[in-house]
């Protein structure tokens, strides 16, 4: 059987640091109430003119991917990238990638699906290449929150972050690669996290904005009761659909939303947090790009060999949610 195998990661964040003292003086915080209610310590924000746009970034992680896996961009066949913050409503961020990296015969696309965006993203290239249409892909999370971060609003501010994180899969034949993604949604719960711009035409979004330039939303309370049994209840039947049971992950790599989402979902696997991997108090929330991210720096960690399972587990606006396994092929 043709799977696709993660051959090559890399990840970048942009180079200003804003930490949780800092943010005491942009909100009513602190440091200790950040530190306690989501394991954040500090983030990386974007600056202009410094190539590190959505896209740029995208390129940065893309290139260390690539440079890790061998393959020449001019080979690759697809571009996916997970984003809800493009550097425009279009082109795609993935149309800006495959430019700057010269992968001149690539479809290139982006994928909307909230803090899940690199998993389905992961998805549509692997499927891809299972059914043959594809041999070489790139799949991209990149995010530049800050641009859509309310820096008045202490319940959201302090919780996000910039940065991307890249795989390459090409095609094998070989036990290992990705084993198969299980994605969920539920539109119902569409209000719980949302941003728009002045395009948007939703009813129930207008009429609280008072025309008012606004930013990412979130109910965080409701978020989170609904994040921990969603990414519990998917990674369990992810890892049953191989016959795999939670002794078998040798890590899990959530979304890096809050640290006691993470917990609480480990706990409830009865996993272990020493199989879970966290770099949240460096990063904060990056959405899309979270996963991508942690996947790169626990490789070069190196704390992934061949042949261990991978349990990438996601939640985010849409609501979307979704698990991966993977058996490690690098
Ligand atoms: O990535 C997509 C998925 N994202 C998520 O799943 C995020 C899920 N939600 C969360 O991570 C948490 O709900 C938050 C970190 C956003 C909030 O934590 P919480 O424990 O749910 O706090 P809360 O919203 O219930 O607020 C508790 C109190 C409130 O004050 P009162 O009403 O009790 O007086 C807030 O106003 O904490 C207050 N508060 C803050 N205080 C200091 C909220 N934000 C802050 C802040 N600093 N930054």
């Amino acid at each position: 059987m043709t799977r696709g195998r993660i051959v090559g990661t890399g990840s970048t964040t942009p180079m200003r640091v804003l930490t949780n003292k800092d943010l005491e003086k942009i909100v009513d915080t602190t440091d200790e109430w950040i530190t306690r209610r989501t394991g954040i310590k500090e983030r990386r924000i974007s600056s202009d003119g410094q190539g590190e746009n959505t896209s740029e970034m995208g390129t940065k992680a893309s290139l260390k991917a690539l440079d890790m896996s061998g393959i020449s961009p001019e080979d690759l066949d697809m571009i996916v990238v997970g984003t809800v913050t493009p550097d425009c409503q279009f082109p795609s961020v993935a149309c800006l990638v495959q430019k700057d990296l010269g992968a001149g015969k690539a479809v290139a696309f982006d994928v909307s699906a909230g803090c899940s965006g690199f998993l389905y993203a992961l998805s549509v290239a692997d499927n891809a290449i299972v059914t043959g249409s594809c041999r070489n892909a790139l799949v991209v999370g990149a995010e530049r929150l800050s641009a859509i971060t309310n820096w008045d609003d202490r319940t959201t501010c302090v919780l996000l972050g910039d940065g991307s994180g890249a795989v390459v899969l090409t095609a094998g034949t070989e036990d290992d690669g990705i084993l198969s993604t299980h994605l969920q949604s539920d539109g119902n719960f569409w209000n719980l996290l949302y941003t728009a711009d002045a395009t948007c035409k939703i009813p129930e979004i207008l009429d609280t904005v008072e025309g008012k330039p606004f930013y990412l939303k979130m109910d965080g309370n409701r978020l989170f009761k609904k994040a921990v049994p969603c990414l519990a209840n998917i990674a369990v039947s992810a890892l049953e659909h191989h016959g795999l049971s939670r002794d078998d992950v040798k890590l899990m790599i959530p979304h890096q939303a809050n640290i006691r989402i993470i917990q609480a979902v480990a706990e409830r696997m009865l996993i272990p947090m020493d199989k879970v991997y966290t770099n949240l108090h460096k990063y904060g929330n990056t959405s899309s790009a979270s996963i991508p991210i942690a996947l790169d720096e626990a490789y070069r960690e190196g704390l992934l060999e061949p042949g261990d399972y991978v349990l990438l587990v996601t939640f985010g606006a849409g609501l979307t949610w979704g698990a991966s396994v993977v058996k490690w092929s690098i």
